[in-house]
C-alpha cells in the first residue's frame, strides 16, 4: 500500500521511543486506535552482525501492522546492508533516525548529527531507498540550534533523495527534550515538500492532534511521550478519570507484556509502563511504590489483579 494511503486511513502514528515501543506496547496502542506504529531505534550495525539484543527489537506479529522499522547509523553501506535483511512482510516502511540527540548516537555521526551533514544524510537515504523493498521515511528535528532552523531544506533534500514521507519533531538538537515544540516549523516543512509530512512534538491528547493538523496542515501526527501510560490518547474519548476505568487498559498491557516480551528481562520496563497509568490519581504514589517493589511478573500480576 502507498504510504500516503496508510496515513489517510489513520493519521495517528506511535513514535519510536527507545525503551518503550516494544511489541506489547505497540499492540496495545493499536487496540486503542493508533495507526502506523514504529519500533524502537535499531542499530544498523547490530542488525548486520545479528546481535541478539538488536534482533529482538524486530519481534512482531501479523496484528502489529502497519509497522515502521526505525534504523540508525551513519554509513550508507552499513545502512543498506541492514535494510537488505528486512523482508517485505516484516515492515510497511523503513524509518531513518536523523533526529536522535543522544551523545552515544551523535558522536558517531548518526541521529541528529546528520542534520549537520546533509550530503551524507542524502547518501544514506538514497542507499536505503535503493535497497529497501518498502517505502522509506526520514525523521528529523527542526534544526541544529534556534539560529539554524534547517528542517524545510532538509525535508526537500530527503524528498529528492527518494523519501516517501518525513517526520518533523519541532525541537532543535540543542533543545533536547526541553522547552516546547515549535509547530510553525512543521507548517514550513509542509509548504516545502509534496510528500506527506508527519508532525511531532508535545501532542498530549487527541484534541492536540487535531490542533496540530489544523495549525500545520500536516498529513499525520506522531505521538510519543503523550502515549506513555495513556494509549487513550489515540481515541477521542481520552483517558478516563478513575483508576477503575483505567484498570482494563493496565491489565491488557500486562497481559500483552506477559505474552510477547522476554519475561524477567522486561520486568523493570513493564513496571515503568504500568506506573505511568496512575498519573493524576489519588493514592498514585503508594500504588506506584508497590508496583516498583514487585519481585517478579507473578507478583506484579497478583498486585494488579487485586487493584479495584
Ligand atoms: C524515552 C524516549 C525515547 C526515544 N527514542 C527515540 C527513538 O528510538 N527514535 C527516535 O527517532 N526518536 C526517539 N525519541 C523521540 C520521540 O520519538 C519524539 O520525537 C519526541 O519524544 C517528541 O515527541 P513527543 O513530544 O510526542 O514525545 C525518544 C524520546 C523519548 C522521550
Amino acid at each position: 500500500m502507498h504510504f500516503s494511503s496508510l496515513l489517510s486511513e489513520n493519521p495517528l502514528v506511535l513514535a519510536p521511543l527507545a525503551g518503550y515501543t516494544d511489541l506489547a506496547f505497540r499492540l496495545l496502542c493499536r487496540e486503542a486506535g493508533a495507526g502506523i506504529c514504529v519500533t524502537e531505534m535499531i542499530s544498523c550495525h547490530g542488525l548486520v552482525h545479528g546481535q541478539k539484543n538488536t534482533l529482538v527489537l524486530l519481534n512482531s506479529t501479523p496484528a502489529d501492522r502497519p509497522l515502521g522499522v526505525q534504523l540508525f547509523g551513519a554509513e550508507p553501506e552499513a545502512m543498506a546492508r541492514a535494510v537488505a535483511l528486512i523482508e517485505p512482510g516484516q515492515a510497511d516502511c523503513i524509518d531513518i533516525n536523523m533526529g536522535c540527540p543522544v551523545r552515544k548516537v551523535t558522536r558517531k555521526g548518526a541521529g541528529s548529527a546528520l542534520m549537520k551533514t546533509p550530503e551524507l544524510a542524502g547518501e544514506i537515504i538514497r542507499a536505503v531507498v535503493k535497497q529497501a523493498a518498502m517505502p522509506v521515511t526520514v525523521k528529523f528535528r527542526s534544526g541544529w540550534t534556534q539560529d539554524a532552523i534547517t528542517a524545510p531544506d532538509f525535508a526537500r533534500m530527503a524528498e529528492q533523495a527518494g523519501a516517501a514521507a518525513v517526520t518533523v519533531h519541532g525541537r532543535t538538537w540543542s533543545q533536547g527534550f526541553s522547552g516546547t515544540a515549535d509547530w510553525k516549523v512543521i507548517r514550513k516543512v509542509k509548504e516545502a515538500v509534496s510528500i506527506p509530512v508527519i508532525g511531532n512534538g508535545d501532542v498530549l491528547s487527541y484534541e492536540d492532534s487535531l490542533a496540530m493538523r489544523r495549525e500545520t496542515g500536516c498529513d499525520g501526527v506522531m505521538i510519543g511521550r503523550g502515549a506513555l501510560g495513556n494509549p487513550w490518547v489515540f481515541s477521542p474519548a481520552g483517558r478516563p478519570a478513575s483508576l477503575s476505568a483505567r484498570m482494563p487498559m493496565l491489565r491488557r498491557h500486562l497481559e500483552l507484556a506477559r505474552e510477547f516480551l522476554p519475561a524477567e528481562k522486561m520486568l523493570f520496563r513493564i513496571k515503568n509502563h504500568l506506573a505511568r497509568y496512575l498519573t493524576g490519581l489519588p493514592g498514585a504514589s503508594r500504588i506506584r511504590q508497590q508496583i516498583m517493589a514487585s519481585k517478579d511478573l507473578d507478583d506484579l500480576y497478583l498486585f494488579i489483579e487485586g487493584l479495584t
